[in-house]
C-alpha cells in the first residue's frame, strides 16, 4: 500500500513536469518516462514512441544515432554511460536540436539515481528561448557600434559631401581647360600632360575619401594594432575640418610630436574622436564664439591623453556622471549613444574617459590611452 503510494507520487510529479524526463536502470533501461517525452517523440519522427517506451534501452537508442553519423548522441551516450559508472557524479549538455520548421535548443542534464540498483535520470530542457535571447544581445551589442558609426557618417553627409566636391571640382575644371587646349590648331601637349596628372591627384583624393567612409561602415571586429594616435586623428582630420568649416566654426589641432604609440583599434578610435567632436560642434550650435579644439599629449603617467575642447554651453553639474549612460540625451534628435559607445571603447582600450568644463566657457572632453609596453608589436 505504502509502495503503491510512493508510485503514484512520484508518477504524478513526472507526469507535472514541462520538461521531458525519463529514468534508466544502470544498463540504460528506461523504468520510468513522462508524458511530455512521449509527447515529444511521437511528433519528432517516433509515431510508435518505440526510443522511449517503458522497458525500451535508452542507451541502445542512442548508439542507433551514433550509427547514424548524430554527434550529439555520442556525447550523450559518452556521458550517460559516465554517470552509470560512477565515473561523474553529473553530466550537462548543451545541444541543437532543431526541425525543419523551428530552431531547438535543449539541456540534457543526467544525475545518477541513488537507489540499491543503481541508474540515472535524464531530463532534456528545451532552453530555446535563453540561447535565442543571448544571440540577440550579442547580434545587437555589435550592430550598436555600427549604427552609431553610420549615425556619425549621417551626421557628417553634408562635410562628406563638401571634402568630395572640392576633388570633382578640379577635375571638371581641368577637364574642360583641356578641352580648351585640344581645340587649339597645336595644342601644347606639355601643358595636357599636367592637367592629366592634376587630374589623377584629385581622382586619388576622391578615392581616399570614398575608401575611409567604406572601412568606418564596414569593420565590425575589433583590431587592435600599435599606433600613434596623431596619425589616428589625422587621417579624420579633413572630414571635420569640412565640418566645422560648414558650420563655421574654427578648428585647430594640437598634435604633441612626442607622444608614444599605443595599442588600439585605429576606427574604434577614430569614432570616438568623431562622436566628441560632433557632440563639441552641437553643443556651439549657439555659441558667439566657436572653437573646436583637438589635442594630443604624452602624459607623464605612461598614457596619451587626446582632448576635445569646445566653447558650448557646458555640462551641468548634475549630470556630468550621466552623460556617459546608454540612451541618456538632452537632445531634441538625440539618441544618447555616442558617449556610452565612446565609453565602453576607450574602456576596452583600458583607458579612461571624463568630462570637464572649461574655466572660461564650453567644456573638455578627455581620454587616455595606455602607452604600448615596448616589448609589443
Ligand atoms: N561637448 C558637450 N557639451 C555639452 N554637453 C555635452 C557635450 N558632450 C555631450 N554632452 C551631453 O551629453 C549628452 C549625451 O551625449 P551623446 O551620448 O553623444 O548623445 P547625443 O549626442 O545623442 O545626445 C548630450 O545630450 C549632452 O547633454
Ligand atoms: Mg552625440
Amino acid at each position: 500500500m505504502e509502495l503503491q503510494r510512493v508510485e503514484m507520487l512520484s508518477s504524478s510529479v513526472l507526469a507535472s513536469l514541462r520538461d521531458h524526463v525519463a529514468v534508466i536502470d544502470k544498463n540504460g533501461q528506461i523504468i520510468a518516462v513522462n508524458e511530455a517525452w512521449r509527447r515529444f517523440a511521437a511528433e519528432n519522427g517516433d509515431p510508435e514512441e518505440a526510443s522511449v517506451s517503458l522497458g525500451a534501452n535508452y542507451l541502445e537508442v542512442c548508439r542507433q544515432a551514433v550509427r547514424g553519423e548524430d554527434l550529439t548522441a555520442g556525447a550523450a551516450l559518452h556521458g550517460i554511460e559516465s554517470v552509470l559508472n560512477g565515473l561523474r557524479a553529473e553530466f550537462s549538455m548543451e545541444y541543437e536540436c532543431s526541425s525543419p520548421s523551428e530552431e531547438r535548443w535543449f539541456v540534457m542534464n543526467v544525475l545518477p539515481l541513488r537507489s540499491v540498483g543503481g541508474g540515472a535520470v535524464i531530463s532534456h530542457i528545451n532552453v530555446t528561448q535563453r540561447k535565442r535571447a543571448e544571440r540577440d544581445l550579442q547580434q545587437l551589442r555589435e550592430q550598436l557600434s555600427r549604427v552609431t558609426r553610420i549615425a556619425t557618417m549621417g551626421e557628417l553627409a553634408a562635410a562628406l559631401a563638401h571634402e568630395l566636391n572640392q576633388p570633382l571640382t578640379g577635375i571638371l575644371s581641368n577637364a574642360q581647360a583641356a578641352q580648351r587646349i585640344l581645340s587649339h590648331p597645336n595644342p601644347d601637349f606639355e601643358e595636357l600632360r599636367e592637367i592629366l596628372s592634376d587630374i589623377i591627384k584629385d581622382d586619388e583624393r576622391a578615392s581616399q575619401v570614398i575608401l575611409r567612409l567604406r572601412s568606418l561602415f564596414k569593420k565590425e571586429d575589433f583590431q587592435f594594432t600599435r599606433l600613434n594616435v596623431n596619425d589616428v586623428i589625422t587621417e579624420i582630420v579633413p572630414m571635420i575640418r569640412s565640418h566645422a568649416l560648414l558650420k563655421g566654426v574654427v578648428l585647430v589641432t594640437e598634435l604633441d610630436p612626442a607622444i608614444l604609440p599605443v595599442m588600439g583599434d585605429r576606427i574604434q578610435l577614430q569614432q570616438v574622436i568623431l562622436n566628441l567632436a560632433l557632440n563639441g560642434f552641437e553643443a556651439m550650435e549657439h555659441s558667439e564664439v566657436k572653437k573646436l579644439c583637438v589635442r594630443t599629449i604624452q602624459d607623464a603617467e605612461e598614457s596619451v591623453r587626446v582632448y576635445v575642447k569646445d566653447s558650448g554651453m557646458g555640462i551641468d553639474e548634475k549630470i556630468k556622471e550621466e552623460i556617459f549612460k546608454p540612451f541618456f540625451t538632452t537632445k531634441k534628435e538625440g539618441i544618447g549613444i555616442g558617449l556610452a559607445v565612446s565609453h565602453s571603447i576607450i574602456g576596452l582600450h583600458r583607458g579612461r574617459i571624463w568630462v570637464e568644463n572649461n574655466p572660461d566657457q564650453g567644456s573638455t572632453v578627455s581620454f587616455t590611452l595606455p602607452v604600448a609596453r615596448k616589448t609589443s608589436t
